[in-house]
């Protein structure tokens, strides 16, 4: 089976761990909501994401966003990302905003994507959190 398709697969927990170390930085002084994450891409690679607010609201960027640009700096291309993990300490998991689902889109359609926070975890996939993406495809 391959790694990261089953929810306690050990190949989450450095990329699990790497969330948190991103979380500690997270950057929400309106907020206070701080999110980490952490995306694994195919040649091994980590690439740290962590919320980034700022005083304009708007001009906020999340920690899924923040991690995947990292990674496209760094040479990512579309179908390069393997596994994305998400944290915060929020008692319910924290899923990915719409604008997060887009962008993942770009780089991975079917990519899976754990929630967790101190407690539990979830095991989502991209298109299952966003079916029906538009992509690429849809401007040929
Ligand atoms: N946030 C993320 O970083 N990721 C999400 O998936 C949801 C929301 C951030 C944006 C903002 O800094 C704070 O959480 C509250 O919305």
């Amino acid at each position: 089976m391959d790694s990261f398709s089953t929810i306690h697969d050990p190949a989450w927990d450095s990329l699990l761990e790497a969330a948190w170390r991103a979380w500690a930085n997270a950057y929400a002084p309106y907020s206070h909501f701080h999110v980490g994450a952490a995306l694994l891409c195919r040649d091994g690679s980590v690439h740290l994401g962590c919320n980034v607010e700022n005083a304009s609201y708007g001009g906020t960027i999340c920690a899924e966003r923040t991690a995947i640009c990292a990674a496209a700096a760094q040479g990512m291309k579309p179908e390069q990302a393997l596994a994305l993990v998400v944290v915060t300490e929020a008692p319910t998991l924290t899923p990915p905003c719409g604008l997060c689902r887009q962008v993942i889109a770009e780089f991975s359609e079917d990519l899976p994507i754990l929630l967790a926070n101190r407690r539990e975890r979830a095991l989502y996939t991209l298109s299952g959190l966003l079916p029906h993406a538009f992509t690429g495809r849809n401007l040929q």
